[in-house]
């Protein structure tokens, strides 16, 4: 007899996207990074295409945002996360581009049109060249040129006459503190790459700043109570909640590291980057895509992805990492979770393997929201570019042709009945269905 689990009633379902990834003819700091000399060069030195690593048009989304949220909602989904790119916004000093505004302002339209709730993101790792220029996150006033652009962006809907309607749920950074920070300045991996250790936590309490500063300007002009936004029934609808996004990834280890206390400082350092900004964030976006093995851990995963080594897959992970974070008591969005499956063999199972552990999670107290699959298009993967596919749509990137795989119609089943059916779940995992695990509970 087949069961199934509900998730709770309100719940959000969608994906994610981000405006270097998918918009195609961006100006930034990664747009010229991607074609300088050095890094061609690198590319070359491994027997890489350069080409393969130019993001150019990427999906060309700047154009076909309809056509890609028609999508989204054939497939059911309410939520949708994109980012503004800043380049855009403000391409020159505290000179701000009003079509670029209203551009977004009708992405945003064209989201609400279709019934999809937009989430904003204000960062997702690019930006402006004359902001790399001076310094970057490293500039002491990074964090009032972030705010000044924020302000821009936010102001443009609060202008009582303006058609659109300013959005419920913001996000200032994605990945700033778990990832950027440590590609960018100390692993020396992506622009600007440095290796310093130095200016590695000098930008992280910089994107803290420039964090508590932008949510301020936001709940200035638009408060008030935050929580009205994240609430369904919310008769408020110009409240709006502001959230951090973070990537963490699952540790395990063996007894030593156990004893030496690693693996409990290593889980636990990351989600301190979430605990500074605590009070001023309204609930908590969680990227979780993969566990790390450490010496000695017993652990069973499912071993890497297969686009994405080393990434391995380990579904329970993700209730590890929510039953972490319930801790600090804030309404919490997956907001990013996903496999780089060109042959979308393991895309379904590992899909539905998450939201079980999602659905135990909620079960034991996490307050999950919602779920953004990443991503719903194919796109461009940063330093590994247009190789890993993770889209629920393929794209033919000779003819732009949107093709929407398999799985994205089972994940789009569950989306519409805001169920997962648990006997169709096939895992070398411990699965215990609904019943017994209200059993075990008790
Ligand atoms: C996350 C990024 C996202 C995408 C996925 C695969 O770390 O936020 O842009 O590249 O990884």
């Amino acid at each position: 007899m087949s069961e199934n689990i509900k998730f709770p009633d309100g719940f959000k379902w969608g994906s994610a996207t981000s405006a270097h990834q998918v918009e195609g003819g961006n100006h930034n700091d990664w747009s010229v990074w991607e074609k300088s000399e050095e890094r061609v060069q690198s590319l070359k030195f491994k027997g890489l295409n350069p080409s393969d690593f130019i993001s150019g048009r990427a999906c060309d989304s700047y154009n076909r945002f309809e056509e890609d949220f028609d999508i989204a909602k054939k497939l059911n989904q309410n939520i949708h996360r994109f980012s503004i790119e800043w380049s855009r916004i403000e391409p020159e000093e505290g000179k701000f581009n009003e079509k670029e505004m209203e551009h977004y302002k009708r992405l945003i339209d064209a989201l609400r049109e279709r019934g999809i709730e937009p989430m904003v993101t204000l960062w997702h790792f690019t930006n402006p060249i004359w902001f790399a220029n001076k310094g970057g996150w490293l500039n002491r006033k990074a964090p009032e040129y972030f705010t000044r652009y924020v302000k821009y962006v936010v102001d443009n809907f609060h202008d009582r006459h303006s058609m659109s309607v300013m959005p419920k749920l913001w996000i200032t950074f994605n990945e700033a503190i778990t990832v950027w920070a440590g590609l960018s300045h100390l692993k020396g991996e992506w622009p600007p790459q440095h290796k310093n250790i130095f200016e590695f936590f000098r930008v992280r309490a910089n994107f803290t700043k420039a964090h508590i500063l932008a949510y301020r300007e936001i709940k200035q002009l638009h408060d008030v109570t935050s929580f009205a936004a994240l609430d369904q029934n919310g008769s408020m609808s110009h409240n709006v909640a502001v959230g951090l996004v973070e990537n963490n990834f699952y540790f395990s280890g063996g007894k030593l590291l156990k004893i030496l206390g690693v693996v409990k400082i290593l889980n636990w350092l990351q989600i301190c980057a979430w605990s500074k900004t605590l009070p001023y964030s309204d609930f908590l976006g969680l990227n979780y895509y993969t566990d790390y093995k450490l010496f000695g851990s017993k652990e069973s995963d499912d071993g890497p992805a297969p686009e994405m080594p080393p990434w391995r897959i380990y579904p329970k992970g993700i209730y590890h990492r929510l039953i972490k974070l319930k801790k600090f008591k804030k309404p919490i969005y997956i907001t990013e979770n996903g496999i780089a499956d060109g042959t979308d063999r393991l895309r379904e199972k590992f899909i539905k393997e998450h939201l079980y552990w999602v659905w135990c999670a909620i079960q034991d107290g996490a307050d999950v929201r919602g779920y953004m699959y990443w991503s719903l298009l194919d796109n461009f993967e940063w330093a590994r570019g247009f190789a890993p596919k993770f889209g629920l749509v393929e794209i033919d990137y000779a003819t732009l042709e949107r093709k929407i795989r398999p799985s994205a119609y089972e994940y789009g089943k569950i989306c519409l009945t805001n169920q997962l059916e648990v006997d169709s779940l096939s895992t070398k995992h411990e699965i215990r269905n609904p019943k017994q695990y209200q059993n075990s509970k008790s």
